[in-house]
């Protein structure tokens, strides 16, 4: 069950909530209110990244039908979510353009082993785990946005929670591993995320940590 470092009850969907043993510190949410340009600009290009994610999956392994299917029809849902971002940047007057990758990202990928069966699994546990952190990132700041806007990013909730039951899914059934390998390379994984999204981060992003130019992380915001 997650709840913020307060105590106050969220709507994170419960299987996010369930999986995500680490919530966002409250101190992301107060920097990414006061920034909503910068949000929406990373929002923008992560829709993009993902969508871009899910391409590479269609190109490595095409002839895993059931992952080809899921992830083109996912990359047109991550395309579509980033034209919505793009016409909400349009409206405010947020000019586009492409960011190279967060830290987040950078140290997840890094995270990647090279050899099969273990890059599949590790592809799909790291796409699992930022789709569920984007879920609990759209649903923890959502109430503290403008209406429209966190009525958007509200509506992004259940496709985003979809997109990590399916990569969730396909770790298990698509990479010939038993539940306790794809258990304890999720473990690992977990925490590489958990440090990433509670350290300090020198750069706001989608996925940050925490401004660095503030008092250091609050340890008591990690659930154990
Ligand atoms: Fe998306
Ligand atoms: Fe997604």
């Amino acid at each position: 069950m997650a709840v913020t470092a307060g105590g106050a009850s969220n709507d994170v969907p419960p299987n996010i909530a369930a999986f995500l043993d680490t919530p966002t510190p409250d101190r992301w949410l107060d920097a990414a209110t006061s920034r909503l340009p910068d949000l929406l600009l990373d929002h923008a290009n992560c829709e993009l990244k993902a969508a871009s994610t899910a391409m590479g999956f269609l190109y490595r392994y095409p002839e895993r039908t059931a992952l080809a299917q899921r992830m083109s029809h996912l990359a047109r849902e991550e395309l579509r979510h980033f034209e919505q971002v793009r016409g909400i940047m349009a409206e405010l007057d947020i000019p586009f353009r492409r960011l190279g990758a967060s830290r987040y990202a950078g140290a997840l990928r890094d995270e990647v082993r090279d050899r099969e069966p273990y890059k599949l699994l590790d592809m799909l546990l790291v796409g699992a785990l930022i789709e569920a952190r984007s879920c609990e990132r759209f649903a923890r700041i959502a109430p503290r946005l403008p209406e429209t806007l966190g009525r958007f990013y509200s509506g992004l909730l259940a496709s985003e929670a979809r997109h990590f039951e399916h990569y969730v899914a396909f770790a298990h059934r698509e990479c010939g591993l038993g539940r306790d390998d794809v258990e304890r390379r999720l473990t690992a994984l977990k925490a590489v995320e958990a440090v990433l999204i509670t350290d300090p981060d020198p750069e706001f992003r989608f996925h940050s940590g925490p401004p660095a130019d503030q008092t250091p992380a609050d340890s008591s915001n990690r659930q154990s």
